[in-house]
Parts: C-alpha cells; structure tokens; sequence
C-alpha cells in the first residue's frame, strides 16, 4: 500500500478560490483563503465592539426594557440588506432584550453569563461542528465525556458515571426518565402495550412541570407524576414518601422512579434527598435528582452539606446555564452508571463512524445534532476554578441572608421560608388592604420596584401571588438592596395613605 501522504499531492500555491455568487454579500463567509479576512475582521469586530458595550454598558440600561419593538422591514428581503442592516439587527437585539447582567436585576434563574461562556459561544459558532459523533466533533465530544465524570464525581457519583449536555433541564429530566423506565420494564422495543400495571413516577408537587412533560411523551400520561406528599399537604418526610408509594402499589400502579428537587423552582428548597434516595434504593425504584438550580450548591464548601444524599442518585439533572453563569443553553444529566445509559437507551447512528472506544453522543442522547455547549462550561469552570465559583455561591447566599432578614424586620411583609439558597420568596400583606388584594397589590409592587431599577419576578406559590428573588449578580450590592427596601416602604406607606390609614 501507498503510504497515504503520496496519494495527494498538495501544489505549495494555490489558485484563488472559486467566487461566490455575485448575489451573495462579499462578508456571508471567511474566505478559507483569507482573501477577505479583514473585512471579515471589520465586521466582527464591529459586531464584537457592540457586544462588549452593551456588556460592560448593562448597567446603564433598565434590567427589563420598556416597550420593546421590532425594526421595521421585510425579514426576508429580495436582496441582501448588508452590513448596515447587520448592525442595525444586532443594535435593535442588543437594546430591546431582557438585561440579566443590570445589578438590580434579582428576578429569574438568568444570571449575567460569563466572559468565558460568551468567548465560547463565539468558538465554537466558528468552528459549528456537531455533537451528534465523534467524528463530527472530535475534540468536543471526547471533551464533554471528561467534563462530565468530572461534574459526576464532584456530586459524588462513582467510577463508571458520567454524563452529557442536553439543550434544557426539561430535556434532562426527559432523557431521565426515560433511561429509568426503559431500565425497569421491557418497553425500547415493544413500548408500553403489554405491561400488566401503569408505571407511575412519585414527585413532590413542588416538582418542575418538565417531569409530567416527560410522562406525556413518554406514553406514560402526564398524570402518572404522583405526588410523593401522597395526600398530605405537609412537607415531604420519609413517612409520606413511604406512604404514597404503598398506596401507589396498593391501587395496582407500578411505581418506578422517585424524584426529588434540589431547589424547588419557585421557592428553592432542597427537598430531603437522603430518605428519599434510601427510600428508591429499598424498594428497587430509580432514584432521580434535580438539581438544575441547586446543584450549584456543590461548588460551596460552606452550603455542600444541604445536598447530602445526592450522592444515592441513579440520574441526576444539572444545569450550568442557572447558577453557574453559563450562557444558554448548558444543561446536564448525569447518570451513576453510564452503561445502563447505553443499554437502556442507545440507538445507533448507521451513518456515522463507530469508534471502538467511543459511543456516540447522538446515539444516547434524546438529541442528535447538538450543539458544542460543552466549551462554554469548560471555559467556565477553568476560568474562574472551583474556588471562584465558591466565593460566587457563597456571596449570593450572604445577599439572600441579607434580604430575607429585611424581609423579617417589616411587620407587613411574609417569608414564604427561610432561604435553602439564592431564592427569596415574600409578598406584601399588609392590614390596611383587604386580603383579596393582596395579589394585585404584590404585581403593582414588583412594577413600582421595577421603576426603580429592581427586577423582582412575580410567582404563584401556594395559589398566592409572591415577589420571588433570584440573587445571582454578584454586583448586586447596598445600592440596589437600599433601593430595593425603600421602594419597598415607600410603595407601602403610599398604599397606607391610599386606604386613609
Ligand atoms: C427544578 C427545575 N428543573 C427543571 C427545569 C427545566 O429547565 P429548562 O427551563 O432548562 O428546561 C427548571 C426550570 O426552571 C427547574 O426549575
């Protein structure tokens, strides 16, 4: 055999690359020969000039934008608009979108990303390989395998677990939930026709609506997520777990799957993972955690404790995209033992390579192309190193403490609860305004706050309308958390005149 080098023979100058169309802008692509690098450069470069600004400018900016329009134009114009209108695209995105990074912005689970993560949204745009084989993205995919028994092991799963990246923490619980039902009853093949018993998942009604998204398209229904509270309305303790299971086997269903949250969305509370976990492992049922908001806690040496008993998980769901600081989208799914993953799921791609020490991620992913959102995280977790990433968790957890105290010292505010992290949860109810306005009086609260440059979220909790804190900003300081009390107090003494008191 030739050896492979003389079989092409490469000339050492080349002719210059076919052009494009006339039609086509002369910056639609980089040149590969470098024929219009630098007006490639310009354009970026503009682009890039715009971004920092808008950045390092967000401040300046309200944290949620009033009034937002859409420019005027056709979007898809006969003839290529050019770079102008580029721009212009780019300013009018750049201006009318919600503004995470603005300190007062203490609203949703968006934080303010990471320099690291933009820089590897940019790479990896350029380079757009695909995360569907290994043969189409060959350092990403080996990357992502690395990267996640590494988030594996921090969260204390053993040898042999791993993981992947799936757009969403709705998909991770997805690809959960159907790993641990594939794993449980004879269904990859057959489905669910011939099973004797309906297969039911136990969560807390606190639980993310993504699990009973999951059981519809899983033919399971989206009622088959029971509550693990069974009919109490208590809080979960292992009595209640033990007691919705066995009336779930006393009604002739067949539980499979125990999940619990890791930092509940609305409230943040971290639910107890322990029992929980002893409780699936006793009765031979999967055990899932979600942890996509407070996984994050693993990162602190101060708060890891609160999240004793993950270590139990079959399956757990993160996601870098909340707490960590990574650009959307980042999620991930772990799982304790990735061959069960390839048993119980893997479907192969007959059209790309099978590596023999590699299995490829669109084969057990619920994805196929993907894409490499892995270099976000990696840049990430680099960048700013576990300890970094500590002292982040650990000063929104200070400001959280801060702000529920606040909330403790006036008389017409409620704690939904103490923190369990960087969510607050409180609401106005003051004496001199009728319970039953009490909700309206919250959502005139939040838009008084948001003149004044502090985002809150409204969420219902408890069929009651609460103000929801978010602390991710680790620029939010004593002069948006003193803008935010006297809003506060100003907006109630105001109500308090309003009612004649
Ligand atoms: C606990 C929990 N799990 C899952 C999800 C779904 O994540 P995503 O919105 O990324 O799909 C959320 C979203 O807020 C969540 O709070």
């Amino acid at each position: 055999m030739l050896p492979a080098r003389t079989l092409i023979s490469i000339p050492d100058s080349r002719p210059p690359l076919k052009p494009l169309p006339p039609q086509v802008p002369s910056t639609a692509f980089a040149s590969p020969d470098g024929a219009n690098r630098q007006a490639v450069e310009r354009l970026l470069g503009q682009v890039l000039a715009r971004v920092t600004g808008a950045m390092a400018g967000a401040g300046e900016r309200a944290p949620y934008p009033a009034g937002v329009r859409l420019p005027p134009g056709d979007d898809l114009p006969e003839e290529g608009s050019g770079e102008d209108a580029l721009l212009a695209g780019v300013e009018a995105a750049l201006a009318g979108s919600m503004n995470p990074a603005h300190p007062g912005y203490i609203g949703h689970m968006d934080p303010l990303p990471s320099v690291a993560s933009v820089a590897g949204g940019l790479v990896s745009a350029s380079l757009n390989n695909n995360m569907l084989s290994l043969e189409l993205s060959p350092f990403f995919s080996r990357l992502e395998q690395r990267v996640m028994e590494r988030l594996a092991g921090l969260f204390g799963l053993p040898p042999g677990s791993g993981g992947l990246l799936v757009s969403g923490g709705t998909l991770a619980n997805l690809q959960a939930m159907t790993v641990a039902r594939n794993h449980h009853f004879p269904v990859m093949a057959d489905g669910l026709w011939g099973l004797p018993r309906r297969p039911v998942v136990l969560a807390s009604r606190a639980a993310h609506t993504s699990l009973q998204k999951a059981a519809m398209i899983l033919g399971l229904g989206s009622g088959a997520v029971r509550p693990l509270e069974g009919d109490s309305d208590g809080p979960l303790t292992e009595e209640t777990m033990a007691q919705a299971l066995a009336d779930a086997r006393a009604q002739g269903l067949a539980p499979f799957m125990v999940v619990v949250t890791a930092g509940t969305t609305v409230t943040g509370s971290i639910e107890p993972l322990r029992a929980a976990g002893r409780l699936a492992r006793d009765n031979g049922l999967w055990f899932h955690v979600d942890g996509a908001l407070g996984g994050t806690l693993m990162f602190s040496s101060r708060y890891r404790e609160r999240l004793a008993g993950i270590e139990l998980a079959d399956s757990m769901t993160f996601n870098p995209q909340k707490w960590l600081y990574v650009t959307k989208v980042c999620a991930t799914v772990m799982f304790r033992d990735m061959s069960l993953l390839h048993r119980a799921f893997r479907v192969q791609l007959p059209y790309m390579l099978q590596p023999p020490d590699f299995v490829n991620y669109g084969e057990i992913s619920v994805q196929g192309t993907r894409h490499p959102d892995v270099l976000k995280l990696w840049l990430t977790l680099r960048h700013l190193g576990r300890r970094g990433l500590e002292a982040l968790v650990d000063r929104c957890m200070d400001t959280a403490a801060q702000m529920a105290e606040e909330v403790s010292r006036r008389p017409e505010l409620t704690l939904a609860m103490p923190p369990q992290m960087n969510i607050v949860v409180f609401r106005a109810q003051p004496k001199w305004v009728a319970p039953d306005q009490w909700d309206d009086l919250n959502l005139q609260l939040q838009k008084h706050l948001l003149d004044g440059g502090v985002y809150l979220a409204v969420s219902v909790y408890q069929g009651k309308k609460w103000l929801r804190g978010v602390v991710l900003n680790p620029y939010t300081g004593e002069e948006e958390l003193t803008r935010l009390w006297a809003g506060v107090d100003g907006f109630l003494a105001e109500s308090k005149i309003a009612a004649g008191g």
